[in-house]
């Protein structure tokens, strides 16, 4: 007979490695990161509820006094802008090609804004262009929520800055200019004929609608376990997976879609719950795809104007072309797109490319072709 201490001994032995074995599926997993802070969630709160109440109450002046003034994305207003938005946690590497591109612009046409990470040590940049147009930022984290988060402060910032802003263009430190300005502002905000989803303004030959340039896929490879990233229903009953997109981080928002994200609560909330793991895990390429599909799938392209090559990712990076593969052939190529003229943007590029896109500046990628 075996004595009870030595059967007790050893199931609490055998159970070890049970308990071991069972352990993850019984217990909820650890989340990757940090929930975001309450009080850089308060600070945020209270900079998107000043936007909205500024936004609320222009529109009441604007429809008491004129109402045609509501209405800010017309061709016929000269004094539309587009508000161009970087976020960056490394130096503004091609601020310099930037500088050139913002040359000779006259400033009633555009705003620059940039969140760069503050925990980084960021060399400003010496044009007085971007020198001063640092916003109050935030510690930022790949695959993290607070993407998200920088991008609505980036959005917040920029509607209460300007009420002329029109169109809202997120940038990164790696997206380089494909066109002139003048191209641009153009395709942006004139031109009939640029966006192809919008084939009633280029019959008509007036630009007619006004959407917003994102990205907006139904279908892509993992996109399951990106929706379940969190726990297979975190993200229930508000996002049913037929309604969960996927898109490029980087878009071009309409002045009323930039204001409907700073208002959103009920997407957020669940978006900023931290995933458990963070390779499938980058919620600011679902959060903006995601709530502008379900809010308003019409005003949207679902199509993004900066270009970027997926062939050969690694880590869920895009392919980084690098000096030698900058020319004038490189430019023309990635201009190219299936949804509209021309991309207007491209990404990603090292730093050492400055040099070489600088040189092809002025004879290949600000000048235009016929307007
Ligand atoms: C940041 O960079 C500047 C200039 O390169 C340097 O003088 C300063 O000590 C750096 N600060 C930190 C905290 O690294
Ligand atoms: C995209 O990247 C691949 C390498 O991964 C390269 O061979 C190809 O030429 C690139 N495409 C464009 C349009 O630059
Ligand atoms: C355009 O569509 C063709 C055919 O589907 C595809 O092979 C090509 O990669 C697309 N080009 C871009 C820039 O997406």
């Amino acid at each position: 007979m075996f004595s009870t201490p030595f059967v007790l001994t050893f199931s609490l032995l055998l159970s070890l490695p049970i308990l071991f074995f069972l352990a993850p599926r019984i217990l909820p997993p650890k989340p990757h990161s940090l929930p975001i802070s309450p009080s850089d969630e308060l600070d945020d709160i209270n900079l998107f509820n000043r936007a909205i109440t500024l936004a609320n109450s222009r529109a009441s002046t604007a429809s008491a006094t004129n109402p045609s003034k509501f209405f800010h994305l017309s061709s016929k207003n000269p004094s539309l802008k587009i508000a161009f938005l970087f976020l960056t946690n490394t130096d503004l590497h091609f601020s310099p090609l930037w500088d050139l591109f913002f040359h000779d612009t006259p400033s009633n046409l555009f705003n620059i804004y940039i969140h760069a990470d503050p925990s980084v040590n960021i060399t400003r940049p010496l044009s007085p262009l971007f020198a001063n147009k640092f916003i109050p930022s935030k510690r930022t984290f790949r695959a993290s929520p607070t993407l998200i988060s920088a991008t609505r402060r980036l959005l917040a910032t920029a509607l209460l800055d300007d009420p002329a802003n029109a169109y809202f263009a997120l940038l990164s430190q790696h997206c380089v200019p494909l066109h002139s300005f003048t191209y641009t502002y153009h395709s942006l905000l004139v031109s009939p004929t640029f966006d192809s989803s919008d084939p009633e303004s280029s019959r008509i030959g007036i630009r007619l609608k006004y959407k917003s340039f994102i990205e907006i896929l139904s279908h892509a490879p993992r996109l399951w376990k990106r929706y379940s990233s969190r726990g297979r229903y975190a993200l229930m009953p508000e996002v049913p997976f037929e309604k969960f997109r996927v898109g490029s981080q980087f878009f071009a928002l309409t002045r009323r879609h930039a204001l409907l994200v700073v208002k959103d609560r009920t997407l957020w909330r669940k978006f900023k719950i931290p995933c458990y793991r963070d390779d499938e895990c980058y919620p600011e390429e679902h959060y903006f795809p995601t709530l502008l599909s379900m809010a308003d799938p019409d005003g949207c392209t679902k199509y993004t104007l900066t270009r970027v090559n997926w062939t050969g990712t690694v880590n869920g990076h895009p392919y980084t072309y690098r000096p030698s593969e900058v020319s004038s052939e490189l430019i023309l190529r990635l201009r190219q797109s299936n949804n509209s003229e021309s991309y207007l943007f491209a990404r990603k590029f090292t730093p050492d490319c400055l040099e070489p896109l600088m040189r092809i500046a002025k004879s290949v990628i600000f000048k235009d072709g016929n307007l």
